[in-house]
């Protein structure tokens, strides 16, 4: 077949950085596919050449979390599927993963097909989506399903804030897990406990708080760490691995980080915003300054969050970072101008991830490229089941890859990004690392900070179900840990009689103790004494004969996941 130079790329004198080893090669490109990497390349003439001398080259990043023209609490998004992607590549962010939220009663289908239809016209960068799980029922369980055999969807949110909206209890939550347990997808859950939410800012606006301080004084750390410890049993409980999307502070952090070291399949996303920036800003004079800050969770007050964060992250606690890009401009965030719970909540990062990371993960001296890498892309590609498609450069993966200045400088500012929003959360840091050249599908679409990119030119990838990088050790730990019933002769002995209401009189049970008038209807402890929970029972009523046995006592071998009892997996 006859090649344009269009089609062909060679990357020359670059040091390739993949997550888990750095080279000097170069890196030639047919057709938007990898075909080469290595030293002294043959390439057919006519082949497009870029420079790399000097820099790293490495994979194009995987923003995990955006929200481009979400319809949310009565606008949308500014920054949409043309703008958000278009200012993600400028950044060096080669694919975004965006999310379908459907109402409440809402088939999660359609709203998936609306998010590829408005996604599909305008992208110019690929992208994958999440689903929201924002109410439950049967027929929610079944298209989850359907969404993963035919939709190319392998993972769903769910939110335990947004009271009145999105927000799912417990029950919906477990049964949610559950399924997402039975078809292989991976749970994720925006951790916040909505009910003191909602409680909280009713005080606050009566204390005649209205501004955006308002926001975070009613939804504080440990607000966040409860859900984040909830979730993370729950979904335990039921044996489903689980993603913690927009960590924002170091308690919440920190439940990510025991609950893995208890052996829990749970992963943590840190966000742009959360390693770049601070919650002081809901206390600046300027209102809309405060208020362009406003997201849920919120920044955190504790300026040294971002510090902590990025060394969990760096150490392997957490493990990708996404942005929650949803940007409303000056006049949208002014919905809120007398009611905190009013401000549209969200905030930028899509463009400036890659530089914020770089300068407070590789130049702070935390993370080697590698790690960087692996933070910024390889691992969202592994946890979502893309690799090695995307998030390596190699052989036969997508070439998604940027070159990398890591000396050069900018200042971020909203007055020279990309972005269709007004405001930028960054404004005023100076940032090593920019990309100099990106590169999507193998075409270049930034030279020399130059954006060339063309709406509609990205694609959706699909991300298939059963991820090994997730589900790789679930099927195993649910064979080990099955719970086994302990082979026993029958109990012989005398058998309680229970009258209707479940009490006997000590004399007729043949149980005897100290006071006679306590009875215990529970078995004994595991080491025979008696249940403290029932030491304080009393008689009343009839009794009837009731010959039920006992439930059988339960072993459960080693349970990874914790200590927890009923831990089956
Ligand atoms: O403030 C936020 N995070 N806005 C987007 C919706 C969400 O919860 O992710
Ligand atoms: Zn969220
Ligand atoms: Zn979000």
């Amino acid at each position: 077949m006859l090649l344009s130079a269009q089609n062909r790329l060679l990357i020359k004198g670059g040091r390739v950085v993949n997550d888990d080893m750095m080279q000097d090669a170069d890196v030639y490109i047919e057709d938007g596919i990898i075909k080469q990497v290595g030293l002294n390349l043959h390439t057919p003439g006519g082949t497009r050449v870029v420079e790399a001398k000097g820099h790293l080259v490495i994979p194009g990043g995987i923003d995990t979390h955006t929200h481009m023209q979400l319809p949310f609490m009565g606008t949308f998004a500014v920054d949409d599927f043309y703008t958000g992607t278009r200012a993600a590549l400028a950044g060096g962010t080669t694919m975004i993963m965006d999310f379908a939220l459907p109402q409440r009663g809402e088939s999660l289908v359609e709203a998936y097909h609306r998010w590829r239809t408005w996604a599909d016209a305008k992208v110019c960068c690929d992208y994958a989506l999440h689903v929201g799980v924002t109410w439950w029922s049967d027929k929610v369980g079944e298209e989850m399903q359907e969404l993963t055999e035919e939709n190319g969807i392998n993972s769903f949110k769910m939110f335990m804030a947004y009271k009145d909206t999105w927000q799912l209890g417990d029950e919906d939550l477990l049964k949610s897990f559950k399924r997402c347990k039975e078809i292989g997808a991976l749970a994720q859950v925006h951790a916040e406990n909505g009910d003191i939410i909602k409680e909280n800012s009713r005080k606050m606006l009566a204390l005649g708080i209205t501004g955006p301080e308002g926001h975070e004084m009613c939804r504080s750390e440990e607000v966040e760490a409860e859900a984040t410890n909830r979730a993370c049993v729950l979904a335990n409980q039921v044996g489903c691995p689980l993603y913690i999307v927009h960590v924002m502070s170091k308690s919440a952090a920190d439940v990510v980080s025991s609950k893995r070291k208890q052996g829990h399949i749970v992963f943590g996303e840190p966000i742009a915003a959360s390693l770049g920036t601070n919650g002081t800003h809901y206390w600046h004079k300027c209102w809309r300054h405060a208020a362009a800050h406003v997201m849920g969770p919120p920044l955190r007050p504790d300026p040294d969050t971002p510090r902590y964060l990025m060394d969990l992250l760096a150490n392997g606690d957490l493990q990708t970072t996404g942005t929650d890009n949803c940007t409303f401009s000056a006049s949208q965030k002014a919905l809120g101008k007398d009611d905190f719970t009013k401000i549209p909540n969200g905030v930028n990062g899509v463009e400036d991830r890659m530089s914020v990371i770089w300068e407070k993960g590789v130049v702070s001296g935390k993370m080697d490229p590698c790690r960087f890498v692996a933070v910024t892309s390889t691992n969202a590609a592994k946890v979502f089941n893309i690799y090695p498609k995307k998030g390596r450069i190699a052989v036969g993966s997508d070439a998604d890859i940027v070159v990398w200045n890591p000396h050069a400088t900018r200042v971020i500012s909203a007055k020279t990004h990309h972005q269709a929003v007004d405001f930028n959360i960054f404004e005023g840091m100076e940032v090593h690392g920019i990309a100099d050249y990106v590169i999507c599908h193998g075409r270049v679409v930034v030279e020399e900070g130059e954006v060339r990119a063309v709406s509609g030119m990205g694609k959706f990838v699909p991300t298939p179900s059963h991820c090994p990088h997730v589900y790789g050790r679930v099927q195993e730990r649910d064979r080990t840990n099955a719970p086994c019933k302990v082979e026993r002769a029958p109990y012989d002995g005398p058998v309680t009689q229970l009258n209707g209401q479940g009490r006997v009189p000590v004399q007729e049970s043949g149980i005897m103790a100290a006071n006679q008038e306590t009875f215990y209807t529970r078995g004994p402890t595991r080491s025979g004494g008696v249940n403290l929970h029932d030491s304080s029972f009393h008689v009343s009523g009839a009794q009837v004969n009731d010959k039920s046995p006992k439930r059988p006592s339960v072993k459960v071998n080693n349970p990874p996941g914790g200590k927890t009892s009923g831990s089956f997996w």
